[in-house]
């Protein structure tokens, strides 16, 4: 039996991301193939022509699990009942910039966002955060939503996972499949540790079959820079990537990770291995019944601790710069 639709809002839904992006959602790829979806489509103003051309296209594509599409140039009306809400909407950086310097112009977009996910939004809405810089955005999203639960709240860094998997495979001969157990921890910037210690290729430790100074000198880098390595060589920053990792963040998050399999995902902190909490951090989690748990009892060595405090230092002063966009806590926001 066909399942009830359900309602998945994008912002910026216009751009780059999104035109890979909304493709994938309509064929099943982000929800399941027995699950029927509205696209409810946001984006600026000046955008909403070229939104409708990216509608006619959906149209055309016949989709059968594509319910009914709606556009909107704001995101009060956007976010009307919406079960999921993606939030790609932002400018992307150029050539020379680093994500923190969208801080100024894309965090008020983010409380204004998060107000409304707090007041038009399905009450059980699960919102991922995209645009740069992702963590502190979320945050702030979360921040003006005191009626939803920042649980709600993630921020992608699955990005970063899939190609640490991608980069380790292509190394080691492997294919991505036979990886298991990345860990990306901490900020979706340059300081964000790849971790390879609990990683496995066909079940054996990864980092035994990888040589210790590629590991340090040249994988970790490559990782934490490939945002800026695929600005320098596209002229634009990744878009069909970013839109398959948030695919796959969503599909595990509502529909469970692979037995087995742990997936990277930006979460409120609660403390576990001691990053401080109120911060958006990735840490390694398993999901299940359209819930996350981040995976306890992970040994860390002295190498990885460092990298955890180092993410968690930029992120501590990433929030110190956006401290006006976010209002008190309350008690119901927890
Ligand atoms: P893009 O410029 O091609 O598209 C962004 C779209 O958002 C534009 O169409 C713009 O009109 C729209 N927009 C801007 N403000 C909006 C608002 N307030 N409401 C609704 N729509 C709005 O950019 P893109 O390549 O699609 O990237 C989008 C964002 O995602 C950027 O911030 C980029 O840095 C970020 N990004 C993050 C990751 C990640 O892994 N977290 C990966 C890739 C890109
Ligand atoms: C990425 O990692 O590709 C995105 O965050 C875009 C960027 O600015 O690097």
């Amino acid at each position: 039996m066909m399942r009830r639709p359900v309602r998945v809002a994008v912002t910026g839904a216009a751009g780059a991301i999104s035109y890979s992006l909304l493709f994938k959602i309509a064929a099943g790829e982000m929800m399941g193939k027995d699950q029927p979806v509205i696209l409810q489509l946001i984006e600026i103003p000046q955008a909403m022509d070229a939104l409708r051309g990216v509608a006619m296209e959906l149209m055309d594509c016949a989709y059968p699990l594509l319910h009914t599409i709606t556009l909107h140039d704001n995101v009060e009306d956007g976010f009307k009942n919406a079960h999921y809400a993606l939030l790609v909407g932002a400018r992307p950086r150029g050539p020379g910039m680093e994500r923190s310097d969208l801080i100024e112009v894309n965090g008020e977009i983010f409380a204004r966002q998060g107000k409304a996910l707090n007041d038009y939004a399905n009450r059980d809405v699960k919102v991922l955060i995209t645009g740069n810089p992702a963590n502190t955005n979320a945050l702030i999203a979360s921040r003006n939503a005191p009626d939803l639960s920042p649980s709600q709240f993630t921020c992608l860094t699955r990005l970063d996972h899939n190609r640490a998997k991608g980069i380790l495979a292509n190394q080691t001969g492997a294919t991505p499949r036979d990886v298991n157990g990345i860990i990306v921890w901490g900020n979706h910037s340059p300081t964000q540790y790849p971790d390879l210690h609990h990683a496995t290729i066909l079940g054996e430790p990864a980092i035994n079959q990888v040589d210790m100074n590629w590991y340090k000198e040249e994988f970790i880098p490559k990782v934490q820079q490939r945002g800026s390595e695929i600005i320098q060589a596209r002229g634009l920053s990744s878009a069909a990537s970013a839109a398959q990792a948030i695919v796959d963040h969503m599909h595990d998050w509502v529909l469970g990770t692979e037995p087995g399999e742990v997936a990277s995902m930006g979460i409120l902190s609660d403390g576990s291995y001691g990053v401080e909490k109120g911060i958006f951090y990735s840490f390694p989690v398993r999901c299940n019944y359209g819930r996350y748990q981040i995976v306890q009892g992970i040994e860390l060595n002295d190498f990885s601790k460092e990298c955890l405090k180092v993410t968690e230092q930029e992120l501590l002063e990433e929030k110190a710069v956006v401290n006006h966009l976010l209002p008190e806590e309350t008690a119901a926001s927890h």
